[in-house]
């Protein structure tokens, strides 16, 4: 396993692979990679993957002024030897100053899917992502990029993206991965007290619940929020949001019909979760 730290030589190493015949698929990440990544690795070699790129990089861009860029963890050597096993066959790891010059002055910016959910506390933050990803797919030149579920309102923004800019690359939106007791996969949930994850349980509980109850024909969607909503203040969750929106376009929606999603922020804590379930109807 190769590690690449100049996007010179990452765009040198994936062009001779291209005129080779190979079919890449780049996997970005911030590190600190669990089974939710390694996931992400095995959908790309499910979609024709015959190379794959890891990307890790904390990216500073978008993380607002008081969030957790410092103290993002971090674990390199652990992060390597996990893709040296599941035969990754390049890390593309630069420094922040090799992504972003000094000077740099150029965003690319979503404006649509991009607002709304998140982007209500952390309104800086999905321009930071669609630049960086941008970045990362002109350095490593993939044929397909995968995106983890669990970050939805992120992988919708950056399909959106690379269809309105054209980039010949395609997404792949990979299904959410939880630990064995339901949380979420998260490099966050490093932060969580056993008593807070314990308590984020209801999260995932409250998700499962309502997707029951939709399924067995429940249409009463303010009751069915304002139920999930309880569920996670009353075990000291506090809500950031809630809500119910198409899962392709993030338009909210008003009655139970079609691909709907079910995306939440809630604080445990100090530390901020999010998860989402999809429902069909
Ligand atoms: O999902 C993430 O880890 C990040 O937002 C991403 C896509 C790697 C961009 O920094």
């Amino acid at each position: 396993m190769k590690i690449i730290r100049t996007i010179r030589e990452m765009q040198e190493w994936s062009d001779a692979k291209r005129r080779a015949g190979a079919t890449i698929a780049v996997v970005p990440t911030m590190g600190y990679l669990h089974e939710g990544h390694l996931s992400l690795i095995d959908t790309a070699r499910k979609n024709g993957a015959d190379t794959v790129i890891v990307t890790i990089f904390v990216n500073p861009t978008q993380f607002g002024p008081n969030e957790d860029f410092a103290c993002y963890p971090r674990d390199f050597e652990h992060d390597s030897r996990l893709c040296e096993e599941k035969g990754v066959d390049v890390i593309f790891a630069p420094e922040a100053q090799e992504m972003y010059p000094e000077d740099s002055s150029t965003w690319v910016v979503e404006e649509k899917l991009s607002k709304g959910l998140c982007a209500k506390t952390r309104p800086t933050h999905f321009r930071g992502v669609t630049t960086v990803v941008s970045k990362l797919f002109l350095a490593t030149l993939p044929h397909l990029a995968v995106f983890g579920q669990k970050d939805g309102q992120q992988a919708r923004a950056i399909k959106r993206m690379v269809r309105d800019l054209n980039f010949p690359i395609r997404i792949v939106i990979s299904p959410l991965i939880r630990e064995p007791d339901g949380l979420a996969r998260s490099s966050r949930n490093k932060y969580l007290s056993e008593e807070e994850h314990r308590n984020a349980l209801s999260i995932f509980r409250g998700l499962t619940k309502l997707k029951a109850d939709i399924d067995s024909g429940r249409t009463d969607l303010a009751a069915l929020l304002a139920e999930l909503r309880a569920s996670i203040e009353a075990a000291g969750g506090v809500v950031d949001y809630i809500e119910a929106v198409d899962a392709e376009t993030l338009e909210p929606k008003t009655s139970v019909e079609g691909s709907m999603m079910f995306p939440v922020a809630a604080y445990f804590g100090k530390t901020r979760l999010i998860d989402n379930i999809l429902v069909e109807r």
